[in-house]
């Protein structure tokens, strides 16, 4: 493994430089991978450690949420979350080598999030990543941020093995990916419109709770009863692994129009039970199409990732299925299941192990608000 990173990145970092080859840093069967996450309104840093083949690990992260800010205009404003980014990067980076007791110099690659995301934003990270690496003389590594969602379970103390179905559901995307190795992605199915976390996050709303609605739905949810009002189950019985949920959020409009004030009024009953039913019709999805997702791939273990990830329902339920069909679900640390930059330098770290990316010392960047997760390079 040592031998394939050294004539990965490393010969082509050492040709970048003009430098010959007996100048090569033998340390580098131990790296510092440096990730910076700036795609939407997170700002986080993170510093892994890879000594040979062996999984990568956190050395330290540090993240400053951004939800405050915008929570004012009841979601992200991309020009503020730029600006934001701007003032938060390099005081997080120097916590995180402050944390970890390394230095500067002692970072090997610098990785940044390329995309997808807001286009200002991810710019005001890679800019950083390309200047500190071009300062230090040391390579970059543009990172996918759903293959970070999708490998920070590997941060977990019960990380997964390949291959698994990943369940993917954050605020932009909800997919289903059967997962052999990393780079080797194969989507099963994935949502037609909006993503589960748009559905928690536009029902939320209707509800009166602060952007994201996510978490506070959930919150809201434990007080209700989710067979108290009857709402659709998108595409349960499509016979396919896609979702859609659209037509949720107007249904969850309909009836707080029927149930009146109380639907968005601070500690009226309907109002829970209208969080708690809309909650059950995103989980029932979630759980039956993984579940499918599992049988129809033969597959015995599930990953589950992005902010959803979180959602304590979804989790009961998983687990209560995964058990029942003897599956192994996995799940990110809580804390690294919304944005970070912890999930970013670990999906750096893997690929430069795994030898399906090279990190070079090539400081033109560009970033890529849309790109299919399934346009990275298999192996
Ligand atoms: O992965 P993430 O941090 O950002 C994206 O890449 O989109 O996911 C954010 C989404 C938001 O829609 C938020 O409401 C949702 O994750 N979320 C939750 C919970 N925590 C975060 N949704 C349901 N229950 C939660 N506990
Ligand atoms: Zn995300």
């Amino acid at each position: 493994m040592v031998g394939a990173l050294k004539g990965g990145f490393v010969d082509r970092w050492i040709m970048a430089k003009g430098r010959t080859r007996t100048h090569a840093p033998l340390k580098l069967a131990v790296m510092r991978i440096l990730g910076i996450e700036s795609s939407c309104d997170e700002t986080g840093v993170a510093l892994v450690e890879t000594t040979g083949s062996a999984l990568p690990r956190l050395l330290s992260h540090a993240l400053f949420s951004q939800i405050e800010m915008h929570q004012a205009y009841g979601g992200v404003v991309p020009e503020l979350a730029s600006r934001d980014h701007i003032r938060r990067v390099l005081p997080l980076t120097r916590q995180v080598l402050a944390e970890a007791g390394a230095t500067l110099a002692e970072i090997d690659v610098v990785a940044y999030t390329r995309g997808p995301g807001l286009a200002g934003a991810l710019l005001v990270g890679s800019g950083v990543a390309c200047a500190l690496a071009a300062a230090l003389g040391k390579p970059v590594l543009g990172v996918h941020h759903l293959e970070g969602h999708l490998l920070s379970p590997f941060l977990s103390a019960d990380p997964p093995e390949f291959p698994f179905i990943a369940l993917l559901v954050s605020g932009g995307h909800t997919q289903l990916m059967r997962v052999d190795g990393v780079g080797r992605y194969d989507l099963l199915g994935e949502t037609i419109d909006d993503a589960a976390g748009e559905a928690f996050d536009k029902s939320a709303k209707l509800m009166g709770l602060p952007y994201p609605g996510g978490p506070g739905l959930s919150r809201l949810a434990e007080q209700g009863n989710p067979a108290a009002y009857k709402l659709p189950r998108p595409l349960l019985h499509s016979g396919d692994l896609d979702f859609s949920f659209a037509g949720l959020k107007t249904a969850v409009l309909t009836q707080s129009q029927k149930i009146g004030p109380a639907a968005h009024t601070e500690g009226a009953p309907e109002r829970a039970d209208l969080a708690a039913s809309t909650q059950a019709a995103i989980v029932e999805v979630l759980v039956k199409k993984s579940m499918t997702a599992l049988k129809t791939t033969g597959t015995k273990r599930l990953v589950v990732a992005g902010g959803v990830g979180a959602n304590r329902e979804l989790r009961a339920q998983l687990n209560a299925a995964c058990a029942k069909s003897q599956v192994r679900v996995h799940y990110p640390e809580l804390h690294l299941c919304t944005d970070n930059g912890a999930m970013i330098a670990m999906a750096a770290a893997m690929r430069l192990q795994a030898g399906v990316q090279t990190a070079q010392a090539v400081y033109s960047f560009d970033v890529k608000p849309r790109w299919p997760l399934q346009e990275l390079t298999p192996v």
